[in-house]
């Protein structure tokens, strides 16, 4: 049994912990999680990409609070997840707080953790779990073996036989940076497009954190680095720094949600409106 990338983050790992996170061969769960990840290397394409940037990112489809997107979160499992088959909202707080005894000074951060997988209601509005979880990647070049299954899974996935998008910059120029290049589509853009629309106040580095966090070829991978710039460098520490509260704070534990509530309610209400468009 092995784990597929090698991850920063494992010295941060709990010891005597007998969970091993993120195993693609023999979890309980790997056939749900490869089913997923087989459907997204086949359809995520440049042109499903745009499509759904222009339909979602202009987030006219609902208002609601952030307590009520979070609550949304209780009705969905994430099907591209070999660690947990518990509710995302429970993983929300989880996450937060784990932030929160780390860097209490920081509550953006904490916040970050809290919000930073509510993209993924999406899922519930209609969209498969393939353009929704998982890790994401590029598109438009080059599919890299860092990708989770790739050996695989992209076979049918018609750009991966494109005349340029097949080639290692494709579309791109080199270290255009990865806020340049077009990401599958998933739960991280989506968040980060509705935060930007709504004009929330959380700082440049936190907005990042969520728009990179299921980026794993790259933050974990080491890959990528020939569409990276200057920026993408410095903001590398940040994104891995939440990842290991993102993936090593998830246990079968769950957090007494009712009693935690007010006060991630006030760091909502000291970076996000009260009612936001999605
Ligand atoms: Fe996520
Ligand atoms: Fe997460």
């Amino acid at each position: 049994m092995k784990v597929i990338q090698l991850d920063p983050s494992l010295a941060y790992r709990p010891e005597n912990e007998n969970h091993q996170y993120r195993n693609y061969e023999d979890s309980p769960l790997v056939d749900r999680v490869k089913m997923t990840y087989t459907l997204m290397h086949t359809h995520q394409t440049v042109e499903f990409v745009k499509q759904k940037l222009s339909h979602w990112g202009s987030c006219m489809h609902r208002k609601m609070t952030v307590m009520e997107a979070l609550s949304l979160l209780d009705d969905l499992v994430d099907e591209s997840d070999p660690d947990v088959d518990f509710p995302n909202s429970f993983h929300a707080y989880q996450t937060a707080e784990g932030i929160r005894k780390m860097h209490p000074d920081k509550d953006w951060f904490q916040l970050v953790g809290l919000l930073h997988d509510l993209g993924k209601i999406l899922a519930l509005d209609n969209e498969p779990q393939w353009a929704v979880v998982g890790d994401t990647f590029p598109v438009g070049c080059k599919h890299q073996k860092s990708i989770v299954f790739s050996e695989t899974t992209f076979k049918d996935n018609p750009d991966a036989h494109h005349p340029v998008y097949s080639t290692q910059y494709g579309m791109y120029e080199p270290n255009c940076g990865l806020e340049n290049v077009l990401m599958s589509w998933g739960h991280d853009e989506y968040l980060y497009r509705v935060l930007k629309f709504n004009e929330c106040s959380i700082p440049e580095e936190g907005l990042y954190m969520i728009r990179f966090h299921s980026f794993y070829p790259w933050h974990t991978g080491g890959d990528y680095q020939h569409l990276c710039n200057e920026k993408d460098r410095k903001m590398l520490p940040w994104v891995q720094e939440f990842n290991k509260f993102d993936l090593y704070t998830k246990t079968e534990e769950l957090p007494d949600v009712e009693n935690l509530r007010p006060y991630y309610q006030n760091l909502i209400d000291k970076y996000c409106p009260r009612i936001m468009s999605w």
